[in-house]
């Protein structure tokens, strides 16, 4: 099975994904870590130089090439699930978790990563809790339709078990 980990730049599904994986004896990927190696430019560069649609095609490729048997906990993008038929097709593979946290919890986090972040970089932080607000609202649509959504504030990796073992029975 996989277990794919949705939410806003900033609400640990990396940290929480390889914390998961290694619990329940899942194989990790990130999904940005992935895009950047098989680009052998970071992020922040194929934005700079190739353009958002190129890594938008590149996450959608990455989703339709996964084998729906492996045992996978991915952490995926932030826009990832907000793109084609992105969230559709997780949802065909795995189970999805949405991690939901508040704009303001997710400003205080972002704060002093924003500079990794194509979309935040240029932003000046005074700006950050209403950008991450309107964003939020419009991706919200998409993470919804997650089959799990948990508060991401305080959450470990045993709620995740919890919540997608029993949905998955
Ligand atoms: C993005 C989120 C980033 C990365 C890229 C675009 C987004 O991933 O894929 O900078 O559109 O929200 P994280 O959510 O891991 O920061």
């Amino acid at each position: 099975m996989i277990i794919f980990l949705i939410g806003f730049m900033g609400c640990g599904k990396s940290t929480l994904g390889k914390r998961l994986a290694r619990k329940i004896d899942y194989e990790f990927q990130d999904m940005d870590t992935e895009i950047e190696e098989k680009a052998g430019m970071t992020v922040n560069e194929i934005f700079a130089q190739k353009g958002e649609s190129w890594f938008r095609k590149a996450e959608s490729e990455f989703l339709h090439s996964l084998d729906a048997s492996k045992n996978m906990v991915i952490a995926t993008g932030g826009g990832a699930p907000c793109f084609g038929d992105n969230m559709e097709e997780m949802n065909r593979l795995g189970i999805t978790v949405y991690l939901k946290m508040s704009p303001v919890s997710l400003a205080s986090r972002l704060e002093n990563t924003r500079s990794l972040r194509p979309l935040l970089k240029d932003l000046t932080p005074g700006v950050l809790p209403d950008y991450i607000g309107e964003r939020l609202k419009e991706r919200e649509v998409w993470y919804n339709k997650a089959k799990c959504i948990i508060k991401a504030e305080s959450v470990k990796p045993a709620h995740v078990v919890a919540l997608v073992f029993g949905a998955a029975e």
